[in-house]
């Protein structure tokens, strides 16, 4: 069966980048000069997803916004003789098919997900998470479709972390099937690391069969009320089988500080009009600093 629909989760309130998150959705936080939230409908895209499921919150609605038409914008820019980014800012608008629903209440990524359940019916589907950006010459959800197509599971992207920054993610218990799938035994959500099962994290990429849903109805909320994924993914590996793959490309957490400005330095050293200038600059700063 071939997936075609990515839920994208941007409700949760960001609070780890504050204060420029009171009023800017950190999803529209730009990594040189693009938000985060293209780079991923970008990867969704490159991927072969089609269709785009934003589950929002109250002062989101710039998100959508980023991937509509600008009429006047780019009026104004041909006017100026900006022809190029006109047809940039084109290029964002049809990109792709984009629906969006409402959570009311930041209950939790799990709750968020099981948002978006009208609007998936009974097929599997893809989970983004915006917070997290991954480089990869094969885009990272490629590579889970890849293992879904073969397996025709629920299946998680997976990194090695080192041992002390467990605490900051989910880690799974598996057994390795073959070269860098695993069968997920069990999920433990943060743990310390001398209680971690591995050090196989769980990152925000997931292809998920729709069973996920009433698992997450059976969910009890835990800390703040909050519905967490990892609890519902946690049941359905008790249902059915759930794999996880370790991708190749490197991850960057931009939900939080250090991850942004390391995302921010490594996509600009990327680009061919600001590398050698910066390189200078970093060069400098680090002799100086
Ligand atoms: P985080 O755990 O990073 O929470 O959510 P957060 O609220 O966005 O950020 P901090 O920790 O306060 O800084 C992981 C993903 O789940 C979404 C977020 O938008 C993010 O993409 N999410 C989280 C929701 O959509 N709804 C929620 O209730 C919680």
């Amino acid at each position: 069966m071939r997936i075609k629909k990515a839920v994208i989760p941007v409700a949760g309130l960001g609070t780890r980048l504050l204060p420029a998150t009171k009023t800017v959705p950190k999803e529209l936080l730009p990594i040189v000069d693009i938000p985060a939230i293209q780079y991923v409908v970008q990867e969704a895209v490159d991927s072969g997803l089609t269709e785009m499921i934003f589950v929002t919150g109250r002062g989101k609605d710039s998100i959508e916004d980023h991937f509509d038409e600008a009429p006047e914008l780019e009026q104004v820019l041909e006017q100026r003789g900006q022809k190029e980014l006109v047809e940039q800012l084109r290029t964002i608008s049809k990109m792709v098919e984009i629906v969006s629903v409402r959570q009311k209440q930041p209950l939790g990524l799990g709750h968020a997900v099981l948002c978006a359940r009208d609007l998936i019916g009974d097929e599997p589907f893809a989970v983004l998470l915006s917070d997290d950006l991954i480089d990869a010459p094969v885009p990272c959800v490629r590579q889970l479709l890849n293992v879904f197509e073969a397996e025709g599971e629920s299946v998680l992207a997976l990194r090695r972390v080192p041992k002390p920054e467990v605490r900051r993610y989910g880690i799974i218990q598996g057994q390795v099937l073959s070269d860098r799938v695993y069968q997920v035994e069990a999920m433990v959500e943060k743990p310390e690391p001398q209680d971690a099962p591995s050090e196989l994290a769980i990152v925000g990429r997931y292809i998920l069969h729709p069973e996920i849903f009433s698992c997450l109805e059976k969910v009890p909320p835990g800390r703040g009320g909050e519905i967490q994924l990892t609890d519902g993914i946690a049941e359905l590996a008790r249902r059915r089988k759930v794999y996880a793959y370790e991708f190749s490309g490197v991850h960057y957490d931009v939900g939080d500080k250090l991850g942004f400005v390391r995302a921010t330095i490594a996509y600009a050293l990327k680009r061919a009009d600001l590398r050698d200038q910066l390189k200078k600059y970093l060069a400098t700063a680090m002799s100086e600093g």
